[in-house]
């Protein structure tokens, strides 16, 4: 795994430490009001950015795209703005929620960027999707 398929399995790995640490402090204190953060660090972050890192390790061809590495980048910083604005919101903070509100836009643009990316790569005819080297006989 290199490049942005590494950079999106590292941000995975992040989101999935510090979201179990959140479940395990709302699970030992009784205290839910974060749900919604830990359920979006979890899927938003860790599930949504290893499929990426899978994604992208898979198809060269959409590796190969200058725009992979836009895609990672607003999809990283849109992405972590939500989930700690969400964390600061649900404390009681009511004034970040502009915050909230654009990094969920910006991330919702990062969806429709991968979808170009992806969707245009596994439709050229010449995509390959890679596999075991070829071993000579
Ligand atoms: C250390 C491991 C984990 C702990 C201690 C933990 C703890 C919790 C707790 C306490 C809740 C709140 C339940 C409620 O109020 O009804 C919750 C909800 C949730 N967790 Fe976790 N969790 C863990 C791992 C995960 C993982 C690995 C995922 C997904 C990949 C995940 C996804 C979710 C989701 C989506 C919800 C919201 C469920 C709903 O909408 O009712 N959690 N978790
Ligand atoms: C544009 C970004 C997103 C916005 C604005 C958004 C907004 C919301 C809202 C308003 C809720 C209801 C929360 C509540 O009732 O307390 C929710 C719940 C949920 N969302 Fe999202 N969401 C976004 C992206 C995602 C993505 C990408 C995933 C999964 C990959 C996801 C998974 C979930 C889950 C599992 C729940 C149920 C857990 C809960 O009630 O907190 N969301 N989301």
């Amino acid at each position: 795994m290199q490049g942005v398929s590494r950079n999106f399995f590292t941000l995975a790995i992040v989101y999935a430490i510090c979201g179990m640490v959140l479940g395990l402090s709302m699970a030992m204190t009784h205290d839910h009001t974060q749900m919604p953060t830990h359920a979006h660090i979890m899927v938003l972050g860790w599930v949504m950015s290893a499929v990426f890192a899978f994604f992208y390790h898979l198809v060269p061809a959409a590796r190969a795209s200058r725009l992979a590495s836009v895609h990672f980048w607003l999809a990283a910083v849109s992405g972590i703005a939500l989930v700690v604005g969400l964390f600061i919101m649900l404390g009681g903070n009511a004034s970040i929620e502009p915050v909230v509100a654009v990094a969920s836009m910006a991330f919702f643009a990062s969806m429709l960027l991968f979808a170009w990316i992806a969707l245009t790569a596994i439709w050229k005819s010449d995509n390959v999707v890679a596999t075991r080297p070829a071993t000579a006989v």
